[in-house]
Parts: C-alpha cells; sequence; structure tokens
C-alpha cells in the first residue's frame, strides 16, 4: 500500500492540503504535527517542516522511520533563476543541488556531497510526469517545466548571486529545503519529486515580490498535489 509523505517548509504551503484531508491521526515529534490520513482518496502524511535544510532533513528521516512512507512530495514556493519562469510558474524537479555544499578545494565540483559521490540528486519520472498531467489538469494555463532545483540555508535576493547559482548550478529556481529532502530520501531509497511554484525572482525585488506573491503561488503547488497524490 502506498503512502506518500508531503513536506511543506511553511503553515501557508500546507494548509490548504491540511484542509482537505480525512485525518485519521496527529503524531508530534521534533517540534513538527505529522497529519495521518486520506487525501483525494490516497493514504498521505502532511507535514509542515520548517524552513531551511536541517528541518528538510530530520522531516524525511521521521517520515521514513515512524510512518514508512513510500514516496516523497515537497510541495512550496521558490525564487526564479530561470528568464522563462515568471511569477506564479511552476517548477517541477528534474533534481536537486545543494548550492551551498562547497569542497571543491578538495577537488569535488560546486554542491556535490563529500564521499558521497552524488552531486545532482535525481527526482522519480514517473512522480515528475505525474506532477506535469496533473498540472496542466487543475491549473491550466499555468506554465509549467521541468528544471533544476538549488537550496541552501539563504533566501536569494541579490543580482550577483542569483547570477552565480546559474552559472555554478544551471539551477532554474532556489529556495531552502528541496536538496535536502532529495538527499534523504536517496538515503532511505524513496522516491521523490520537488514541486515549486515561483513567488519571486531571487534578484533584488525578491524583498517586495515574494510576501505579495506567496500565497497566490503555494496555492498553485498545493492544488497540483492534491490531484497527483491519488494517481500515485
Ligand atoms: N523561497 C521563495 N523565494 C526564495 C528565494 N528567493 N530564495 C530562497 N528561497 C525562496
Amino acid at each position: 500500500m502506498n503512502k506518500t509523505g508531503i513536506i511543506g517548509a511553511m503553515e501557508l504551503e500546507v494548509e490548504e492540503l491540511k484542509s482537505k484531508m480525512t485525518v485519521s491521526g496527529i503524531t508530534k515529534k521534533a517540534g513538527m504535527e505529522f497529519y495521518e490520513g486520506t487525501l483525494s482518496g490516497a493514504q498521505v502524511v502532511i507535514v509542515r517542516s520548517g524552513i531551511g535544510k536541517v528541518n528538510a532533513s530530520l522531516c524525511v528521516q521521521i517520515l521514513a522511520d515512524i510512518f514508512e512512507v513510500t514516496h516523497i512530495i515537497n510541495t512550496g514556493v521558490a525564487g526564479s533563476l530561470n528568464a522563462a519562469l515568471d511569477i506564479g510558474d511552476i517548477l517541477i524537479s528534474r533534481d536537486a543541488i545543494h548550492h551551498d555544499m562547497d569542497v571543491t578545494i578538495f577537488g569535488y565540483q560546486p554542491g556535490e556531497v563529500p564521499q558521497l559521490g552524488v552531486r545532482e540528486f535525481t527526482a522519480d519520472i514517473r512522480l515528475t510526469e505525474l506532477a506535469k498531467s496533473s498540472c496542466e489538469k487543475v491549473n491550466p494555463g499555468v506554465h509549467a517545466i521541468f528544471g533544476r532545483v538549488v537550496s541552501g540555508d539563504q533566501f536569494i535576493s541579490d543580482k550577483e548571486i542569483k547570477e552565480r547559482l546559474i552559472r555554478d548550478f544551471q539551477g532554474d529556481c532556489a529556495e531552502m529545503e528541496g536538496a535536502s529532502i532529495a538527499h534523504g530520501a536517496y538515503l532511505n531509497k524513496i522516491p521523490f519529486v520537488i514541486i515549486r511554484a515561483i513567488s519571486d525572482k531571487a534578484d533584488d525585488s525578491a524583498q517586495m515580490d515574494y510576501p505579495a506573491f506567496e500565497k497566490a503561488a503555494a496555492r498553485h503547488s498545493a492544488r497540483l498535489v492534491e490531484d497527483m497524490v491519488q494517481y500515485i
């Protein structure tokens, strides 16, 4: 029996999904509340992990160990690094990289996790295809592309840093959890996908755009997740 863990870093990224699920139990662990039950008829565990890579990693391990989830979806918002991705558009992960992992001094590639042999954590192809078809169904008119998520414990709001993330990582969007979720899913052999709606352009306008658009963007991503879980 499949059971999908759905992670959002912030309450606004999961509140709509929680309001639509049928809850059979709530478990508190590591400061997080894990809502177990069904969503669109599928077994799910929905959780707000908190912001940043440490919170996200802990959350994945709890989903793996305590809830034994078979799949993981990360839903939320991100800053765009790709001129083809405007505010409100959706990025579905092909892969994810830690942009703040740097052991290049010893010959590793930027973002490569030393001694793991992995730089890009690859998303599950079936989950990415499901996400795309659910997006076309429930968000008609919303532009969605496949691409690369780059993550770090940093809100990106500077043109020069943005350009470095594009140059060094060929990132399509920047956020603060995806690569940790991907990394944790990889270590636990759990298929995953990251779905992020664009709330800002990760440049000097991000500080203004983010608060204005985060809610609407988060809703685009959550609506897609609500539909796709039933096909997993
Ligand atoms: N989440 C949404 N926008 C972001 C940005 N610009 N940087 C990091 N995380 C984000």
